[in-house]
């Protein structure tokens, strides 16, 4: 029967990180700097909120776009924290996390043939539900302005099939972020097309240099704006994503997203609830650790002779290999094999990424020297 499959569908490819991690994961005694996952406990009183809400037999379907209270919180978080207001009756959706926002929004906004801009390299997760849609993704190349998508760039890619661009800041897998003018340039550029801008900002509360900027603060009428408690809270497998767009979009979003999956799990809600208010601020510590973490990293690396842009935000590095025409995949089997550390080969986050790889540094002081130790004996051994 599998050649009934749905031809879009069926040409899917299984995750570069993926293929990846099938190669190397027996070999004994490696490392791993691969991980894109906190490494903290979720907090202990949002946890104990979820228990609680087991005991309360708070385990039933909730609104379709999350309790109200979750969805005031959500609204009022966003409000303090990036200075963007959304009414949490009909702008905001709690989802199973940022990845069925992600889903539930292109199956809205695109139509067959509709083109999608991405920042390359970019994230995995985008393609193949653009693709899913019918509609088709266009890289922009960010590689020669040390990854950052500028109004510049994206107006040289948009055509009159260009219905979405995505703006994935802080990035994984580069760690870039855009600043308050480089988004009001866009902003600026976008304000009389008919475009959206999906703006993944999952990594938000994880920056080191300045204070996230939303660019739905500039252009809320075309963003939909998608965040989550994965990577803010370290709580990837409780599901919670959050959604905000304004209601005439939004309306038409929480179709799908009530036909796909109802609501949010509701006992993850409650946790939601707790990580938003009482944790308001849990990110802070996590962020301090990991900007020690960031710092450390850089200095080893560019000690190493790295060519590496500094992250602003998120927790990875993207480093270009330093073989000349050397494939990412096959640097990264290299160093698995010899060194026994094992990083994301590059072309995983698109054709763009080729070249490079990916470490990430949400991993203790301890196993980052180790790993960096061993990546420096590779190299005097070349
Ligand atoms: C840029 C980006 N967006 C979305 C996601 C998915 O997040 P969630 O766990 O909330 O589905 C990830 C996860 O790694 C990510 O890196």
């Amino acid at each position: 029967m599998e050649h009934l499959i749905n031809a879009r569908a069926s040409n899917i490819e299984i995750s570069g990180i993926r293929k990846f991690f099938n190669m190397v994961a027996e070999t004994e005694g490696i490392i791993s700097l691969t991980i894109g996952q906190p490494d903290f406990p979720t907090p202990e009183h949002v946890k104990a909120a979820g228990i609680k809400a087991i005991h309360d037999d708070f385990t039933t379907y909730t609104h379709n776009a999350g309790m109200i209270d979750l969805r005031k919180a959500a609204a009022e978080y966003y409000l303090k924290k990036y200075d963007v207001d959304y009414d949490p009756d009909s702008e905001v959706i709690i989802t199973a996390g940022a990845s069925e926002a992600i889903d539930i929004t292109f199956r809205t906004i695109l139509d067959w043939d509709t083109e999608v801009i991405l920042p390359g390299p970019v994230y995995p997760g985008y393609e193949p539900i653009i693709r899913l849609c019918g509609a088709n993704p266009v890289y922009a190349d960010t590689t020669t302005n040390n990854f950052k998508m500028t109004a510049d760039i994206i107006n040289s890619y948009i055509t009159n099939k260009t219905r979405c661009i995505v703006l994935p800041y802080p990035s994984n897998p580069t760690g870039i972020s855009l600043s308050e003018k480089e988004l009001y340039e866009i902003s600026e550029l976008l304000r009389d097309k008919d475009i959206f801008v999906l703006a993944d900002e999952i990594y938000s509360e994880l920056v080191y240099e300045r204070p996230h900027t939303s660019i739905a603060k500039f252009l809320k009428e075309k963003t939909i704006v998608i965040n989550g408690l994965s990577k803010s809270h370290s709580m990837t497998g409780w599901r919670i994503g959050m959604l905000f767009a304004t209601n005439n979009i939004a309306k038409h979003i929480l179709k799908v997203h009530q036909y796909n999956i109802t609501c949010a799990t509701s006992i993850s809600q409650k946790a939601a609830l707790e990580a938003l208010t009482v944790g308001f601020d849990d990110a802070l510590p996590m962020r301090a650790e990991y900007k020690k973490r960031r710092d450390y990293v850089y200095n080893r690396l560019t000690k190493m002779g790295f060519d590496v842009v500094k992250p602003e935000g998120a927790f990875y590095f993207f480093v270009k290999i330093p073989v000349s025409g050397m494939k990412s995949f096959d640097f990264a089997l290299s160093l698995a094999h010899e060194a026994k550390v094992a990083v994301v080969p590059g072309s995983a986050f698109s054709h763009l990424g080729e070249g490079y790889f990916r470490l990430s540094f949400a991993y203790s002081m301890e196993i980052l020297e180790e790993g960096l130790n061993r990546i420096e004996n590779y190299l005097i051994s070349k």
